[in-house]
């Protein structure tokens, strides 16, 4: 992945794990999974600075500040999120659906309000519902129209919350 993210011109900008804990055992004969790797990369800044990009264009760097006025703890680059339950699952056949509270500090820590997320491999679309409880827009894109289907419901479903119902 991140070799194919430098090939189309993209900076490597750092990695963060993912921790989830809760992984099967598939072998007796290998370690029981127990995080992922998430690539983060970036397109060469337009402007000549970091702080410059954001004003311009709203992006390029981490909010970390931001995300540390709001819990009071600097974010780091390992997150430990459970892998979404069976209530968060409910209804959801997608093999691969991520927790929609990973996608949240994720859009949280790379994007400010009012900015727009783009996922090209959507799926069920966890990432589209975590921009929209996190105040921003999303873009998605999926091959499978019952994928997209699926997406669109649990968009509609989140854009029903008031803020606070959803934690
Ligand atoms: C890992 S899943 C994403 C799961 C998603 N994060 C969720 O929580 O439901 C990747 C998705 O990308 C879609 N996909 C793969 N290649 C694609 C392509 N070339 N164009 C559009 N969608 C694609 C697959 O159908 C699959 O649903």
């Amino acid at each position: 992945m991140a070799t194919a993210i430098e090939a189309a011109g993209w900076e490597i900008r750092d990695g963060i794990v993912w921790r989830y804990r809760t992984g099967q055992v598939h072998s007796k004969r290998h370690l029981k999974p127990g995080w992922e790797a998430i690539v983060v990369g970036r397109k060469p800044l337009a402007e000549s600075t970091v702080e410059g990009n954001i004003r311009k264009w709203g992006v390029g760097g981490f909010f970390a500040e931001a995300e540390k006025q709001r819990s009071d703890r600097w974010p780091e680059n390992v997150m430990e999120v459970p892998k979404p339950s069976p209530a968060e699952k409910e209804g959801n056949k997608h093999p691969t659906v991520k927790p929609v509270e990973l996608m949240r500090r994720l859009i949280r820590v790379s994007t400010q309000r009012g900015g727009i997320v783009l996922d090209p491999f959507l799926g069920s679309g966890t990432t589209a519902v975590a921009a929209v409880l996190e105040g921003r827009g999303c873009v998605g894109i999926e091959a499978i129209p019952r994928y997209v289907e699926l997406a669109r419901y649990r968009v509609a479903e989140a854009e029903s919350y008031q803020e606070g119902d959803y934690q």
